[in-house]
């Protein structure tokens, strides 16, 4: 089983590391029986699962339904959880009280976004005991700040900002920094710069592992298909069909037959 070791030790061994996000019961079960490195519940479950139209709307009651959920069904998995918006922003003891809260729910981790801003919230709750992943690039919490889910780190100072927040973030003690869309060369300049593993999405090939919204991945919907994406089932189509084939049956009555009835 993976724990927080295990990643530096990935990345000295040059093996990549998979995460994906998860949110519930039945898809941790499923995710627990597969050969998946580590969970995220990320607050992309305010969007995916909620409806929201952005991560600031996720709040630490939701996440921590979502991660009581999530580690009842993947027993056997690394979980780690979305700090939620302004949960890292309003002093010390409001985040030491959320970081508490998402650990006696179960999480394995917390996952914070920004750089500079939380260098010392995150040397705190490392220096306490709890395990810290890093976020930099696109950090959809800042989405009004960034003017849209735009790629980061395009310009030199950008990209040099960007190298002194990983090493900021390895410095504070994150055992492991997400990097969100940014170029490719920069993902691989980030992921020489620290000796802690990056895990990217949409940050290119040269990153130490790579983690996918699980509902992405598995073809959720079929209008977000953004550059980075890549899509290993059709689940809108396969859900579809099954719903018709439902309705059909019990249209043509063919739905329950004799023996799918009691006797
Ligand atoms: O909330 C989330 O799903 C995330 C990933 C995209 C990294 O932060």
């Amino acid at each position: 089983m993976v724990n927080v070791q295990t990643f530096t030790k990935r990345k000295q061994q040059n093996r990549k590391i998979s995460m994906v996000t998860c949110y519930d019961f039945w898809s941790a079960k499923i995710i627990n029986q597969s050969d998946i490195d580590c969970i995220l519940v990320g607050d992309s479950l305010a969007v995916v699962m909620h409806g929201f139209d952005s991560t600031v709307h996720a709040t630490l009651d939701m996440m921590k339904m979502h991660v009581a959920a999530v580690v009842r069904g993947a027993h056997d998995k690394f979980v780690v959880a979305d700090m939620p918006f302004l949960s890292c922003s309003k002093g010390i003891t409001v985040g030491m009280d959320a970081v508490q809260e998402l650990m006696q729910t179960g999480a394995s981790a917390v996952k914070i976004e920004g750089a500079a801003h939380q260098a010392d919230l995150i040397a705190h709750i490392v220096e306490a005991g709890v395990p810290v992943m890093g976020h930099i690039g696109l950090t959809p919490q800042s989405i009004h700040n960034l003017g849209g889910h735009k790629v980061q780190g395009k310009g030199e100072t950008d990209a040099q900002q960007l190298i002194d927040d990983s090493k900021r973030l390895e410095q504070a003690g994150c055992f492991a920094i997400v990097l969100e869309c940014i170029p490719n060369k920069l993902g691989d300049c980030v992921s020489r710069a620290v000796s802690v593993p990056t895990i990217g999405i949409g940050a290119g090939p040269h990153t130490d592992g790579q983690v996918l919204v699980l509902h992405d991945l598995l073809g959720a919907d079929p209008d977000f298909c953004p550059k980075f994406l890549r899509r290993y089932a059709n689940v809108n189509q396969l859900v579809a069909g099954a719903l018709n084939g439902f309705h059909e049956d019990v249209r043509d009555q063919s739905f329950p037959a004799p023996e799918e009835t009691y006797g």
